[in-house]
């Protein structure tokens, strides 16, 4: 699975190291997701483009986010020296951060990339896969539009992760519709994420199934993003990488 360098051993244009260090900054800094989303969604952009930046020069690259939103990861992406494209489905997200969309947005689905085939070099996203019904289109498309050669990040929440169900967890250990009907008798208002309806059960086992199967990648690596290198065996023990993985990170290579 992983014939190409990993983050540990490639060349890196920035410093990344995936150390019990970096997973207690991450998951302290998620505290302050809700009061300071500036703060932690800044943090993490910035540690998830050091981490990309572990598997391919951004450099000029032109790289699209995939359900982008704000743009907090273009922004770092920009920083990096890329040139990030986002597209998202949705102009409130988009517009969340600052009242208007990320430079250079593009309003689109991810189902159906308003792009041409093979014309990007890293085709990136971050927890988007678990709000699409047909995350498995998503993935093709993602691959689609990357170059021979390209690079792909593909990351999600999974649906046993802890964090599976977002703000209704983790009560979506009893179902997802019980939790959502427990948020709204709770909270008195609705989920941002509604089960069935902007948010869905996408396991581990199925995405490492996709990537196998898809006969236009190569898997460079296969990891729980937010934990430090050496948990990443987790990924080879059917059943318990759906509890302990968190979030998957799939990075893989166009052929
Ligand atoms: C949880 S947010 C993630 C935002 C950002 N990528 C991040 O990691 O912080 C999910 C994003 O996916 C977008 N999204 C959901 N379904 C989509 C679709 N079919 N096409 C494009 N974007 C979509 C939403 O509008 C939202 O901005």
């Amino acid at each position: 699975m992983t014939d190409v360098p990993s983050a540990e051993t490639a060349k890196t244009a920035a410093p990344f190291r995936a150390d019990l260090r970096r997973s207690v900054r991450l998951f302290s800094a998620f505290r302050k997701e809700q009061t300071d989303p500036d703060f932690f969604y800044g943090l993490l952009a910035r540690d998830t483009v050091a981490q990309l930046a572990a598997y391919t020069p951004l450099d000029g690259r032109l790289v699209l986010d995939v359900g982008g939103g704000p743009g907090y990861f273009a922004d770092a992406l920009r920083e990096a020296g890329a040139r990030p494209v986002c597209v998202d489905c949705d102009a409130g997200e988009m517009s969340m951060r600052d009242g208007s969309p990320p430079e250079g947005a593009i309003l689109g689905s991810a189902l159906d990339l308003p792009l041409a085939d093979g014309t990007i070099d890293v085709c990136f996203s971050s927890n988007v896969l678990e709000h699409v019904p047909d995350p498995w289109r998503m993935t093709d498309e993602m691959v689609r539009v990357t170059r021979p050669g390209g690079l792909v990040y593909l990351s999600f929440t999974n649906w046993l992760s802890p964090w599976g169900g977002h703000e209704t967890s983790p009560w979506h250990y009893l179902g997802g519709h019980r939790a959502a009907r427990r948020y709204q008798r709770v909270h008195g208002k609705r989920p941002k994420n509604v089960y069935g309806e902007s948010m869905y059960a996408v396991s581990v086992g199925a995405a490492l199934k996709w990537a196998r199967s898809c006969s236009n990648v190569e898997i460079v690596d296969a990891l729980p993003r937010y934990h430090p290198r050496w948990a990443s065996t987790v990924i080879r023990l059917p059943g318990l990488r759906e509890i302990v993985t968190w979030n998957l990170l799939l990075i893989l290579r166009r052929r």
